[in-house]
C-alpha cells in the first residue's frame, strides 16, 4: 500500500478546512453503534418524502428513455419552468439563455465562484453562514470576508456593517435569506437597506441563495435582491433549487438566473467538469416547478408548529436564549448563560463545541456547534424531525442545562 505524500496534494486543498460538522456526526454515529439512544437534530433536509407527482414524473422520464446526456446546463423545458417560476414568485423576468441548471444549489454556487474569482478578490459573507460558502470561496482562490451579524440584530447584517466591509477588492456579497443556520429572513424593507448600499458600490455583485424561499412562516414575505432593487438586475445572480421546499435533496437540482455572460461562463465550467445534471431529476424538477404547489403551505404548517415547540422549550432551558426565526427549519440558540459551567460528567464548557460534544456524550442529542457557522456561542437545531423526537430532545437539553453547575 502506498501512502500519499502531502506534496502530492494541491496547495489549494490546504486552504480548505475539513468540515467542522464531521467530528460531531462521527461521534453521533459511534455512539449509535455502541447502542446509545441518539436523537439527531443535525439534518439539513426535510423529513418529508418527495411529493408523489414529482416522483411519478421521474419514473415517467425513465420509462420514456429520457436517460441520455442532455444539454450541458439543463433541458429547455426546465429552463422555461424556471423562468415561469421566477416571474410568478419573484416578479423577475429572465429568458432561458439567462438560466443555468446544475447538480444541486451547491454546484451552482461553486460554478459562479469558480467563474468569477481571481486571487485577492473578496467575498462578503454575513456570519453565521452556511458552512460551504467560505470554503468554496477559498477553493476558487478568493478571500472570504465574514461579517458578524449577531443575535442583537436578529442575525441580520445591517447596512452600516455592509458599507464598512466593502473594499475596492470586493467582488460579491453572498446573501442568504431565510438563512441556514439561523432561519432569519430579511423583510423587503430590511433588504432595501442593503441594496441601497450596493447601489453606491457598482463594482459589487450579489449572489443570492434563495434555497429556503418557500419555507417562510407567519406573515413573513420572502424578498430577493433583484426584485427589491431592479437596478441591481445586471449584477445579481439569483440562485435557488428544488432541494429543500420540494423535499428533493437527493435528486440534485439547483439553478441560477443572471446576466448572460456570467451564465455562459458558469456553463463552460460545468461543461468541463460534470456536464449535465441527472436527466431524470431534471424532468422531476419540471414537475416540481410547474405542478401543484399547495403542499408547500401544508408542510409549512407542520414546520411552524415544530418551530414554536422548539423555541418555547429551548427558551425554558437555563442559560439558553432562542430567537424565533422567520423561516427555514433551523433555530440558532445562544448559550452564553451556559459558558464557564461544568457538566455532571465533569466537562467544563468554555465554548460551543464543548457544549455540543458534552450534550451528545451525556444526553445523546446531536446538534451542530456555532463555531462551524462562524458565530459563537450558539448551536444549530434542525427541527426537520418528528414532534416526539423534538420534545424528547428539548427535554434532554433542558435537563442537561439544569444540571450544569
Ligand atoms: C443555504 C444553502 N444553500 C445551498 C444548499 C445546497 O443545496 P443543494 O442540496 O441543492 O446542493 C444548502 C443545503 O444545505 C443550503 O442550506
Amino acid at each position: 500500500m502506498s501512502s500519499t505524500s502531502p506534496d502530492f496534494l494541491s496547495k489549494t486543498l490546504s486552504r480548505v478546512k475539513p468540515s467542522p460538522t464531521i467530528a460531531v456526526s462521527n461521534l453521533a454515529a459511534d455512539l449509535k453503534v455502541a447502542g446509545k439512544d441518539v436523537i439527531g437534530l443535525g439534518a439539513g433536509e426535510p423529513d418529508f418524502d418527495t411529493p408523489e407527482n414529482i416522483k411519478k414524473a421521474g419514473i415517467a422520464a425513465i420509462n420514456a428513455g429520457k436517460t441520455k446526456y442532455t444539454s450541458v446546463d439543463g433541458i429547455i423545458e426546465l429552463k422555461q419552468a424556471i423562468c415561469a417560476k421566477l416571474e410568478r414568485d419573484n416578479a423577475l423576468f429572465y429568458a432561458p439563455d439567462q438560466v443555468t441548471v446544475g447538480t444541486g444549489g451547491k454546484q451552482i454556487l461553486y460554478n459562479a465562484l469558480m467563474a468569477t474569482l481571481n486571487s485577492g478578490d473578496e467575498v462578503i459573507i454575513p456570519a453565521p453562514y452556511w458552512v460551504s460558502y467560505p470554503d468554496m470561496v477559498l477553493l476558487a482562490g478568493g478571500t472570504p470576508v465574514p461579517v458578524a451579524a449577531g443575535i442583537e440584530t436578529g442575525f441580520k447584517m445591517t447596512p452600516e456593517q455592509l458599507e464598512a466591509a466593502i473594499t475596492p477588492k470586493t467582488k460579491w456579497l453572498i446573501f442568504n435569506s431565510p438563512s441556514n443556520p439561523t432561519g432569519a429572513g430579511y423583510s423587503a424593507s430590511e433588504l432595501k437597506g442593503l441594496t441601497d448600499v450596493l447601489l453606491r458600490h457598482p463594482h459589487v455583485w450579489v449572489m443570492t441563495d434563495d434555497m429556503y424561499e418557500h419555507l417562510v412562516f407567519d406573515d413573513f414575505k420572502f424578498a430577493t435582491p433583484a426584485e427589491v432593487e431592479p437596478a441591481l438586475y445586471e449584477r445579481t445572480l439569483t440562485c435557488n433549487g428544488v432541494s429543500k421546499a420540494y423535499a428533493m435533496t437527493g435528486w440534485r437540482i439547483g439553478y441560477a438566473a443572471g446576466p448572460k455572460p456570467l451564465i455562459a461562463a458558469m456553463r463552460k465550467i460545468q461543461s468541463q467538469s460534470t456536464s449535465n445534471p441527472c436527466s431524470v431529476s431534471q424532468w422531476a424538477a419540471v414537475e416540481a416547478l410547474n405542478g401543484p404547489q399547495e403542499f408547500l403551505a401544508s408542510n409549512n404548517e407542520i414546520f411552524v408548529r415544530r418551530r414554536n415547540l422548539v423555541v418555547e422549550m429551548l427558551n425554558a432551558a437555563e442559560g439558553i436564549t432562542c430567537p424565533k426565526p422567520e423561516g427555514a427549519f433551523y433555530v440558532y440558540p445562544d448559550i452564553s448563560g451556559c459558558l464557564g459551567k461544568t457538566t455532571p460528567a465533569g466537562t467544563k464548557i468554555e465554548n460551543d463545541e464543548q457544549f455540543a460534544t458534552a450534550l451528545l456524550e451525556e444526553t445523546g442529542v446531536a446538534v451542530v456547534f456555532g463555531a462551524a457557522f462562524g458565530l459563537s456561542p450558539n448551536f444549530r437545531v434542525s427541527y426537520a424531525t418528528s414532534d416526539d423526537n423534538l420534545k424528547e430532545a428539548c427535554t434532554r437539553i433542558q435537563n442537561f442545562c439544569a444540571a450544569l453547575s
